[in-house]
């Protein structure tokens, strides 16, 4: 990847204080020599909090707090005023806070992408990527459905820009190991607290393994490269749930409890729907949109269209972390 793509960028991160902003915005100071980061989101204590972390305070020349809600589309276009590239990863993302505020997860999920892509569109940034969730494909939550609806809104937003030099693409990952709320920390707090038996929603129970910095180099790959519309994808390994709990506590019993409403046997990245504009790269598959905009879609060289009925989901992945592999990784699955 050109290291130059993010000379003299500003870049703004909605959502630039939770676990995958605060990752970014570490990489890219990093790797990267940007202009300014931006970081736009609404807890003031959370901003001063990060604005106080030694790497930020070290760049500080190029780090800037705005306190604003992506529901507000007037706020958004003051911030994205000289803007280049908008990371979009602002959104409500707990399944159950979802479905018991409904109207809240559509006014941040849904309503916020539209304002977003509005202000975007009026100040002249040149490219957007969106995250997403292997949530948003055949969802059964809410949470997965507005982030559905707020894929489309992205993907056919490219029809809106006419002459103007934008793109806006899509970066798709699965539950990042360690995250807040997910299966690693709440094993450790289980263990911790002396429970013998760990529960397991179900025993055939899969997931793909990514971490946050993976994530991070696919929204900079998609800064990168795409030309409007893309879905990117990694290509990543799956773990067994049975399989996590034997890697972290050896020999420690399991228990069966059953699936819970709105949860998945395995994560999944690509449907057979998609499969027809579908390619396979090295690294990372791309979903092509199935519409074309004001130009024509262009096909990444170096990718090969996947077979019909192909579908790409943490059950039948080709790649697999044994307990040895996982118990490699943990490490790096520390909470955020
Ligand atoms: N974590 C995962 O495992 C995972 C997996 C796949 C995809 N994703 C996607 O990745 C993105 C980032 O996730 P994350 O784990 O970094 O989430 P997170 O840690 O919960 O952070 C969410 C961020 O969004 C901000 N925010 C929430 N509502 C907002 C609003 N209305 N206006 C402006 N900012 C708002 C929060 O700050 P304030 O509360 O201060 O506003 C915070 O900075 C999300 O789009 C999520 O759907 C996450």
């Amino acid at each position: 990847m050109e290291k130059s793509i993010l000379d003299n960028k500003t870049i703004l991160v909605t959502g630039g204080t939770g676990s995958f902003g605060h990752c970014f915005t570490e990489y890219v100071l990093e790797h990267y020599n940007p202009k300014k980061i931006i970081i736009y989101s609404r807890d003031e204590f959370k901003q001063f909090t990060m604005a106080n972390e030694k790497v930020y305070k070290e760049h500080a020349d190029k780090m800037r707090f705005f306190i604003g809600d992506v529901r507000d589309g007037a706020r958004l276009e003051r911030a994205c005023e000289n803007v280049d590239y908008i990371v979009h990863a602002a959104a409500l993302k707990q399944v159950p806070a979802c479905e018991y505020n409904p109207d809240e997860a559509i006014k941040t999920n849904i309503n916020g992408a539209q304002n977003v892509i509005n202000a975007a569109l009026k100040t002249g940034v040149k490219r957007v990527v969106a995250l997403s969730t292997d949530k948003a494909v055949d969802p059964v939550n809410l949470y997965g459905a507005t982030k559905m609806v707020s894929d489309k809104l992205f993907i056919a937003a490219n029809a809106y820009a006419g002459s103007k030099d934008i793109n806006f693409s899509i970066v798709r990952y699965g539950n990042v190991a360690g995250s807040r709320g997910s299966i690693i920390p709440l094993f450790k707090t289980l263990a911790e607290r002396g429970e013998k038996e760990l529960p397991i929603t179900d025993f055939r129970m899969t997931r793909f393994w990514i971490s946050l910095p993976e994530g991070v180099e696919l929204v900079l790959k998609a800064l990168s490269e795409a030309k409007g519309g893309e879905t990117f994808i990694s290509k990543i390994p799956s773990f067994k749930i049975t399989d996590l709990a034997e890697a972290m506590y050896p020999g420690i019993a399991t228990k069966e409890i059953g699936i819970r409403p709105g949860e998945k046997l395995d994560e999944v990245m690509v449907t057979k729907e998609d499969a027809p504009n579908t390619y396979e790269y090295e690294k990372h598959f791309i979903v092509y949109p199935q519409m074309s905009f004001s130009h024509e879609i262009e096909i990444a060289p170096g990718g090969k269209r996947v077979p019909e009925g192909f579908y790409y989901s943490s059950g039948n992945n080709t790649e697999w972390m044994r307990v040895e592999d996982i118990r490699a990784r943990l490490s790096e699955a520390v909470e955020h």
